[in-house]
């Protein structure tokens, strides 16, 4: 069984993804709304709660786990690898929107949206320093020496998606408002690094025009995993394939059902419990 964990209902559009890449696996998601926001949470506070969703899922038998929100991925993840050791496998979203970025630009101004937790970590900045080297292959005649990252923290943009106001005027114009500075820079390709945000690709596309490559980290963390199953078929091995799905979440089971359905896309019942 695949386990996936957020601070409430964004990570659903990861399960999303993998649900329809590998519909034939286990899956248990854990939505830690009595902890949300993680996006403002301090780094500690953050360590902690990771290990909590971990040993949660850990003790259900899950045998690969994928910390699915960006903040937890830039702040805990490596804190919880080190814990666990590789039993089981723990996995993040960011390197493959990373990795990705890389192999996408054209010239080298890529620019990254997130969380102020997940902006503030400087995590991407430092996994695009780490992979730069071996996938930086740009092909425009303005290419950069090295990569520029443009990063901006979005804090609007997570309570506007849950609050149904997708298509709304005034989050396309706080949308325009954060993308701007990128827009000044030229950026040609934009990593959407947070959960939520892919309920607004539409609108960010449009805002930043067919010249810039949108990377959403949920589509990335998805396809990296086929590769990373080929490499590691004893984690493939150990994930039972009976379709089966598996929903908690530590508050408020109600609103739970109800912004799981719009970020699923599916019905869903979660089962409140304590971690
Ligand atoms: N899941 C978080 C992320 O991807 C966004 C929501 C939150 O701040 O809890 O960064």
């Amino acid at each position: 069984m695949i386990g996936i964990f957020d601070s409430g209902f964004g990570g659903l559009t990861v399960m999303k993804e993998y649900l329809k890449k590998y519909p034939e696996f286990d899956y248990m998601y854990l939505g830690d709304q009595a902890n949300m926001p993680y996006g403002s949470h301090s780094k500690e506070r953050l360590n902690k709660l990771v290990v909590q969703n971990v040993d949660f899922l850990v003790n259900k038998g899950c045998k690969l786990i994928i910390i699915a929100c960006n903040t937890a991925s830039a702040d805990a993840l490596r804190h919880v690898q080190n814990i666990y050791k590789g039993n089981p496998t723990i996995l993040g979203v960011l390197v493959p929107a990373v990795e990705n970025s890389l192999k996408e630009t054209r010239f080298g101004n890529i620019g990254v949206i997130g969380t102020r937790g997940t902006i503030n970590s400087n995590a991407y900045k430092r996994e695009i320093e780490k992979y730069e080297n071996d996938l930086y292959k740009p092909t425009d005649k303005r290419a950069r020496e090295s990569v520029k990252l443009y990063q901006q923290a979005c804090p609007l943009l997570v309570p506007l998606v849950e609050e149904g106001l997708i298509k709304a005027t005034v989050t396309r114009m706080i949308l325009k408002n954060y993308l701007r500075p990128l827009k000044n820079a030229h950026i040609d390709t934009l990593i959407l690094g947070c959960t939520h945000y892919p309920l607004l690709q539409k609108e960010i596309t449009r805002i930043m025009g067919k010249n810039c490559k949108i990377i959403s980290s949920a589509q990335a963390a998805t396809y990296a995993i086929g590769s990373y199953f080929e490499n590691h078929p004893d984690v493939l091995n150990l994930i039972t394939r009976n379709g089966k799905r598996t929903y908690y979440t530590t508050d408020c089971p109600e609103r739970f059902a109800d912004l799981g359905k719009r970020f699923l896309g599916e019905v869903i019942v979660g089962e409140k419990v304590e971690i």
